[in-house]
């Protein structure tokens, strides 16, 4: 199959065909030879700080290091569990693991996020944190989260990798738990050339505390407070950020409309279950992902056509040699296994026109008129 249409996943390409103001940024950082901590990173902060309405964010290495640094300032490590879902990304236990702590696995939701209702029956004398994630950008039930939390006396720390400027009834995600982690690895909304992510919490204590532990626990030159990590973001990074957080707004805005243009269209394919979207919860479509039915063949179609649809993610964390010791059998998380069986991810992105995105919806109609 030949297709006119191409309705590719990544759009580095494009977002980066006139990099010059960034280089221009590089040369100059280059000149003053700050390239760590400083200046531009202070800026790219505070930027970001308002970009989420929130008091306090610090720069660090990664999305990953991000959700260790708020575990590590909560205290959390050794012998402690940490409540989370089989249906992230593996960074999310890589987080657990990094500082020591054991992870527990709940099973998710019709909304792809950790399912509260579930949280309970999993909490054990060693809990001390729930570590819900927000994926694809649709902000996991934070409210009946921080009821539990609050019952259980449980620490919450929200992984916000892909959800940045989501929110809650007009409540900015970062603000539900002590302190939550951002990613701008490429494909995020917010991204930067290579590994970068963010700590933002509204407590000013838990912001000195990821400060110090982000660059090895030195007070001052010659004081290390506490052992800590070198986690810094690094500041030809935070260049790359302050060139492009004044589009984030923009990115979001498109983002929100293209998966609207998809959800009109598609609420009339009855093969295609959208997750449910709550009134008052602002999505931001890092991913948009739909449960397809005869997933596997439609993939394939789509492929064929120029349409580079993607698996977020095919198989669950519980079931991947990696994480056998945990010790999950499969068919302990139904929902999560059979939502890997089903979903499937559709291009979002801002660079994408509305004939791109009506293409796909046309070849998803017709792949299943098709077999009728
Ligand atoms: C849900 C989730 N958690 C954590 C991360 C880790 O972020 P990073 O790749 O910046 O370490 C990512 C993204 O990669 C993610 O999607």
């Amino acid at each position: 199959v030949t297709s006119a249409v191409r309705v590719p996943y990544s759009y580095l390409d494009a977002q980066f065909a006139h990099p010059e103001p960034a280089l221009a940024g590089i040369r100059e950082l280059v000149a003053r030879g700050d390239f760590t901590l400083g200046g531009a990173l202070e800026e790219f902060e505070r930027r970001f700080a308002a970009l989420c309405g929130l008091p306090h964010a610090i720069g660090v290495s990664s999305g990953t290091d991000a959700l260790a640094l708020c575990l590590a300032a909560a205290g959390i490590g050794h012998g402690d569990e940490v409540i989370t879902t089989p249906d992230t990304f593996i960074a999310t236990v890589g987080a657990i693991n990094q500082v020591g702590a054991k992870t527990v696995f709940v099973d998710c939701g019709d909304d792809y996020n950790i399912d509260p209702a579930l949280i309970e029956r999993a909490i054990t004398r060693r809990t001390r944190a729930i570590l819900p994630v927000h994926l694809t950008g649709n902000p996991a039930d934070m409210v009946a989260i921080q009821k539990i939390a609050r019952r259980r006396k449980l620490i919450v720390v929200e992984d916000a990798c892909q959800a940045i400027g989501a929110a809650i009834g007009g409540k900015p995600v970062g603000t539900f738990g002590i302190a939550a982690g951002f990613s701008l690895h490429p494909l995020k909304n917010l991204n930067v050339w290579g590994d970068a992510g963010l700590v933002v919490t509204t407590s000013a204590r838990v912001a000195a505390k990821v400060r110090l532990l982000r660059n090895h626990g030195m007070q001052t030159r010659d004081r290390i407070a506490v052992l800590g990590y070198n986690h810094r973001m690094d500041t030809l990074q935070a260049v790359v950020g302050n060139w492009l957080i004044g589009d984030t707004q923009r990115v979001t805005e498109q983002r929100i409309a293209n998966a609207a243009r998809y959800d009109r269209a598609l609420a009339a394919i009855p093969q295609i279950t959208l997750p449910p979207r709550r009134p008052g919860v602002r999505q931001v479509y890092h991913t948009y992902v739909v449960l397809a039915e005869q997933r596997d063949q439609l993939y394939r179609y789509l492929r064929a056509r120029g349409i580079e649809a993607k698996v977020h993610y095919p198989v669950p964390l519980h079931l991947q040699p990696g994480l056998r010791h945990l010790g999950y059998k499969r068919g302990r998380f139904p929902k999560t296994e059979r939502q890997a069986r089903r979903i499937l991810s559709f291009p979002v992105h801002q660079h994408l026109s509305d004939q791109q995105l009506d293409y796909v919806v046309e070849m998803v109609g017709r792949f299943y008129a098709e077999r009728k």
